[in-house]
């Protein structure tokens, strides 16, 4: 098994070059897109459509809701990590994990459009299999992985900037698959990277840890979204693999 990592969104365009048809990527967006996603199928939403652009979203909605009952279709998302309001169009959910109760979501189809988990994704879209994945989901992740050859982290970012929150959980990931039978994983220098700053941050305390990057700080001034740091914080909670069908949208497997 080969582990290499992208620690920064700066890398993503790259992808498009790259062939990808024989590796497994993993999305991480941990604050908050891919742990909000997984939140979603563990509660019964149908499906998750990742798109990059707000036109897309709206687009898609329109498109679709003229083929199926409009109201099975949710608009989700964010833009400086609050709820989407666009052409006099209120997003039925914003991007906090919290929101995607069974109750809301259960039968649905959820398009979402982020500012970096949606587009990393999107990104790796050429790849022999996408998953989208966080603290929340982290083991059982790794367990579908194990017979995989070719595996690429993706740390989605914020903004233009690398987030620590991803690269520690990218880092876990590499701790959970080149350990037991795996020691002989080769890891790249960023995987080996990502895995010290995963063991650096459980010496401290991953929620303490994730809360103190750059989208962190920005949720926990937010009164309404501080505790979304906590909840992306959970270890293993669900036990579900998030990936990419061929037709783009992300399904419980
Ligand atoms: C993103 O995709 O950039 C995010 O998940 C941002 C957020 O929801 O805070």
């Amino acid at each position: 098994m080969k582990i290499e990592t992208i620690l920064t969104p700066a890398e993503l365009p790259a992808l498009a070059q790259r062939d990808l048809r024989a590796t497994a990527c993993v999305v991480f967006d941990v604050l908050r897109a891919t742990s909000t996603f997984v939140t979603a199928l563990h509660h019964g939403a149908q499906a998750i459509i990742p798109v990059s652009e707000i036109a897309e979203a709206l687009d898609w909605k329109k498109a679709e809701g003229r083929r199926q009952k409009a109201e099975m279709i949710l608009l989700g998302g964010e833009r400086n990590g609050v709820r989407i309001s666009a052409n006099g169009i209120d997003f039925d959910l914003g991007n906090s994990p919290r929101e995607y109760t069974p109750e809301r979501v259960r039968g649905k189809i959820i398009v979402s459009t982020t500012t970096n988990g949606t587009r990393a994704l999107q990104a790796c879209a050429k790849a022999k299999i996408v998953l989208a994945a966080s603290f929340l989901n982290l083991a059982a992740t790794a367990d579908f992985l194990r017979g995989q050859n070719e595996i690429l982290l993706v740390c989605a970012g914020t903004g233009e900037n690398p987030a620590a929150e991803d690269i520690i959980a990218a880092g876990a990931l590499v701790d959970l698959l080149s350990s037991g039978k795996n020691t002989h994983a080769s890891k790249s220098a960023n995987s080996t990277a990502a895995r010290a700053a995963y063991v650096q941050a459980m010496l401290t305390n991953l929620e303490k840890s994730i809360g103190t990057s750059e989208n962190g700080q920005r949720l926990l001034a937010n009164p309404d979204l501080r505790d979304d740091v906590a909840f992306c914080a959970q270890r293993d909670i669900f036990n579900l693999v998030a990936a990419m069908q061929a037709d783009g949208s992300l399904r419980k497997i």
